[in-house]
């Protein structure tokens, strides 16, 4: 197929139901972001390529391997943002929203949109997929950790989802230091046996090694020194209070030692929700943490789920059926368009209103009945309409100019009638 009818590998058409999925989605993650009081932010798609290298981590994996890197006409590196917390970051920074006042920090913000990846495509992986993101820019304290997992928590109920919650804590700078001091030793004794990503994160970035998923790499960390061992007094009992809290709140979770996320700005509280409907690749829905930027100025937990994964996850049967198709004879069409468009305008109809143009009435009325519509309103007749239904003989006809008649008659439960 030539180019211009294809699609760019992984950015895919998100088509009839999986659209209508997004925006079951999205209206959820909305509603609940009411009630936790979080607003919403829009960032621009594209960043400054330095938005990302500096807070992303210059050897995780997005941005030595993923990033959509381009130059404009004046040669300035820009990026496709492959996530959205780094640009949020960059938009309070540019705003000028720290410090004290009206929309300044606390600020609870959540943002929705397309981020893109330059990863090897597969069911749940894409190189364009869409994001929610829930960012809490807040002091850490472990009252807000668990008001973001319960968040999630709850949007997650809200939309069905299977609930199956990670959480660990990578500690301050001083607990991961001490970790580091024994975890490094420990796997260089096996720097042979372990896998070649692991072999290069052993020299750039050893913690990355606890999230392989290479089996033998499993073998030799199932007897390393475990994170849990090293965490410093403060973020022990920070990690402890957090965990009691989610116990209070009836959040059920299992922690995960070797849970460490893939971006380097994260510490403290981490967390991952699973499933196991996607493959070991793919299987978390929705991760996030505790991170700082900026030198610690900008402080701040916050989630991305995967819209795309969730879309795999959550059931959906289509309802969204016509409540009435207008069928009319063609010398009549201009009163039937005028009648169709009085309709859709009215606020009082509780459906949508479908309009057959093509073909002779007995076919007009094949399609109403293929499109599963709850009423027909037939216009074959001057100034009338008559009205049938799917569940009873009553074919009601009424002036077509009295629009309130009709409105009443389609909104009557014929049903219990
Ligand atoms: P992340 O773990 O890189 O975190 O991505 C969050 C979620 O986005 C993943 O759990 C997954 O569901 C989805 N996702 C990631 N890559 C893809 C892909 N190629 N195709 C489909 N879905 C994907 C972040 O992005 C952090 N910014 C989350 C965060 C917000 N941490 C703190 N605040």
């Amino acid at each position: 197929m030539s180019e211009s009818y294809r699609n760019v590998r992984g950015m895919r058409d998100l088509l009839n139901k999986d659209s209508i999925k997004k925006q079951i989605i999205e209206s959820a993650a909305r509603e609940v972001a009411l009630r936790y009081g979080f607003e919403e932010i829009n960032t621009p798609v594209v960043e400054y390529s330095s938005v990302f290298n500096k807070t992303l981590g210059e050897s995780s994996d997005i941005v030595t391997k993923e990033m959509y890197n381009f130059e404009d006409e004046k040669g300035r590196s820009l990026t496709l943002r492959p996530e959205a917390t780094a640009g949020i970051a960059r938009a309070i920074h540019s705003n000028g929203l720290l410090g004290l006042g009206e929309y300044r920090i606390p600020l609870k913000l959540f943002l929705i949109g397309p981020m893109f990846r330059y990863e090897r495509p597969q069911k749940g992986r894409y190189r364009q997929f869409y994001q929610l993101n829930f960012e809490f820019f807040c002091d850490p304290c472990p009252e807000s950790d668990v008001e973001i997992i319960s968040l999630a928590y709850n949007f997650l109920k809200k939309i069905e989802c299977p609930i199956n919650l990670k959480i660990n804590s990578l500690g301050d700078n001083k607990s991961r230091d001490n970790y580091k001091k024994e975890l490094i030793p420990y796997l260089n004794k096996y720097k042979k046996e372990l896998s070649t990503d692991s072999q290069n994160r052993l020299e750039k970035n050893p913690l990355r090694i606890l999230d392989t998923k290479n089996n033998n790499d499993l073998d030799i960390l199932s007897k390393a020194p475990k994170m849990i061992d090293f965490l410093s007094n403060e973020s022990k009992k920070y990690y402890n209070e957090t965990k009691i809290i989610l116990k209070n709140l009836g959040i059920k979770y299992e922690e995960d030692t070797n849970l460490v996320r893939g971006l380097d700005y994260y510490k403290e509280t981490v967390f991952e929700f699973k499933t196991d409907k996607l493959g070991i690749q793919q299987d978390t829905i929705l991760g996030g943490g505790r991170y700082s930027f900026e030198k610690e100025t900008i402080n701040g937990i916050g989630w991305a789920a995967g819209i795309d994964r969730l879309i795999e996850i959550i059931s959906y049967t289509k309802n969204n059926y016509p409540l009435a198709s207008v069928v009319f004879n063609e010398e009549l069409k201009n009163e039937a368009i005028v009648l169709v468009n009085k309709l859709r305008n009215s606020n009082e109809l509780n459906g949508y209103i479908e309009i057959i143009y093509k073909g002779n009435i007995e076919k007009k009325i094949k399609k109403a009945s293929k499109l599963n519509s709850k009423f027909i309103i037939f216009v074959d007749e001057k100034q009338k309409v008559k009205i049938s239904n799917k569940l009873n003989n009553k074919k009601p006809i009424i002036d077509i100019k009295n629009t309130d008649e009709i409105i009443k008659v389609l909104n009557v439960n014929w049903s219990k009638t």
